[in-house]
Order: structure tokens, then sequence, then C-alpha cells
């Protein structure tokens, strides 16, 4: 695909779901699958499953279908699993620690090198192997290391200075739990909001809808 290929937010969306459901197919040995397969398999119809992947020069043959294999790692591709970011983690409280413990930054293209906190208690701890720092020595970790990625677990009275400091040490992309609004102050950046509590809501008004 073009770098500059303008594609749906919706369809990026979605390319994740793809991803991970390709990745279960992969490890089932299965080695194609029609799009009709996988619409009954993801909930999408086929036709919305012919069109997202078409956007990206459409990776299915007449007759034949998907190869996952090859699907699994041109949607990979475009989601950058492979690049390997460095990446750090601003706030070890409840979330951050859960954060840091659970995901499975490797396998998404991320590269977790650094969390930091401002409570001395926690220094030193570990998480994965990766020692807690003290946050005061964020900026000389960032000059030496020079992460692209920041995941921030603080709460959001602390968001603004340190989301500043960390744009000017290089920070290209922000995973961001704390309810802080970065991209309306920094559109330069990329930021991706998780709110559970969104999440949460949306299955209140599903249930209000049945
Ligand atoms: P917590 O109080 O357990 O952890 C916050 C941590 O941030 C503490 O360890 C604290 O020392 C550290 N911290 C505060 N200011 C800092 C700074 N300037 N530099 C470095 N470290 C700093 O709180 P918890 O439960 O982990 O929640 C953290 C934030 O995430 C809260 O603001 C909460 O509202 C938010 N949150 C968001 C969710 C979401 O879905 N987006 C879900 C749960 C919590």
């Amino acid at each position: 695909m073009a770098k500059n290929t303008v594609v749906s937010t919706s369809v990026i969306k979605r390319l994740p779901r793809y991803y991970r459901f390709l990745g279960e197919l992969k490890q089932n040995g299965i080695v194609r699958i029609s799009s009709g397969e996988l619409s009954k398999k993801m909930g999408f119809t086929a036709s919305q499953i012919r069109q997202d992947l078409n956007c990206f020069g459409g990776f299915g043959q007449q007759g034949y279908g998907y190869n996952v294999e090859q699907l699994y790692s041109e949607i990979g591709k475009i989601l950058g699993v492979n690049n390997n970011r460095k990446t750090i983690l601003i706030g070890a409280g409840n979330l951050g620690k859960a954060i840091a413990s659970h995901m499975s930054f490797e396998q998404r293209g991320f590269n977790l090198i650094g969390i930091f906190d401002k409570n001395e208690a926690l220094a030193g701890q570990l998480i994965k192997n990766i020692p807690i720092r003290h946050i005061d020595g964020m900026y000389n970790f960032c000059k030496d290391n020079s992460p692209s990625v920041a995941v921030l677990c603080i709460p959001s009275d602390s968001a603004k200075e340190i989301i500043d400091e960390l744009i000017a040490l290089g920070i290209k992309g922000f995973w961001n739990f704390c309810h802080y609004a970065i991209a309306a102050n920094h559109p330069d950046v990329a930021v991706e909001n998780v709110h559970l509590s969104d999440s949460l809501m949306m299955l209140s008004y599903r249930i209000n809808n049945l």
C-alpha cells in the first residue's frame, strides 16, 4: 500500500480484529479461508470483508479465498507490528502495573524499555524484569535511549507538564489512559485514547436498546 493512501478510520479500526483472528487461524494450522467463512466467524458481512481487504490491494483470489499466512503478514505490516518501537510507561500504580505486566507489547510492535513513577517507594521494583525508575531519571533515560512512544497511566492533573516534556524529548505517539485531551493541544503527535468507561457506557446503551 502506498504510504499516503487514505483509508477510512473505520476500516483501520477493524484491522486489529482481522489480525487477531487470522493469528488464531494460523495457530490452528488453517491455510486458507473464504470471505464467507471469515464473515461467519467474525460477524462482519462477506462483502464488508471483501471491501475492507480490497482497500489494501485485495489479497484474495476468486475461487481460492484468502491465504491466511499472507493476509496475516500483510495486515501485520500495515499495522506495523514488526516495528519494535521503543516505549516507556509513566505511572506504575494499579493501572500502569497491570498494563506493564499483562500487555504483550512485543507482539504488537512495541518494546517496553522503561517504567517511571514519582513515588520513590516503587523505585527498583521489577515488572517483567524492567525496573521501575523514579520520574526524575526520565529525562536522561530518554536522551540515552530515544523512546518514541509513551503509555500514560498517571492522574490527569499530572499529565500536561509531563506530556510537554515527553514531546520535547521526541515522543511521537501516546497510548493515553489518563483523562487528558492530548490531541487537542498537540495535533503533531499520534494519540490513541483508551477509556474503559466509554466501553462500559456503550454496553449500557446497547442493553437499553435490545
Ligand atoms: P494509582 O494512584 O494507583 O496510580 C497512579 C500512579 O501515578 C501512582 O503510582 C503515582 O505515584 C503516579 N504518578 C502520579 N503523578 C505522576 C507523575 N507526575 N509522574 C510519574 N508518576 C506519577 O491510579 P490508577 O488506578 O493506576 O489510575 C491511574 C490513572 O488512570 C487515573 O487518573 C485514573 O483515572 C486513570 N484510569 C483510566 C482508565 C481508563 O480506562 N482510561 C481506567 C482506570 C484508571
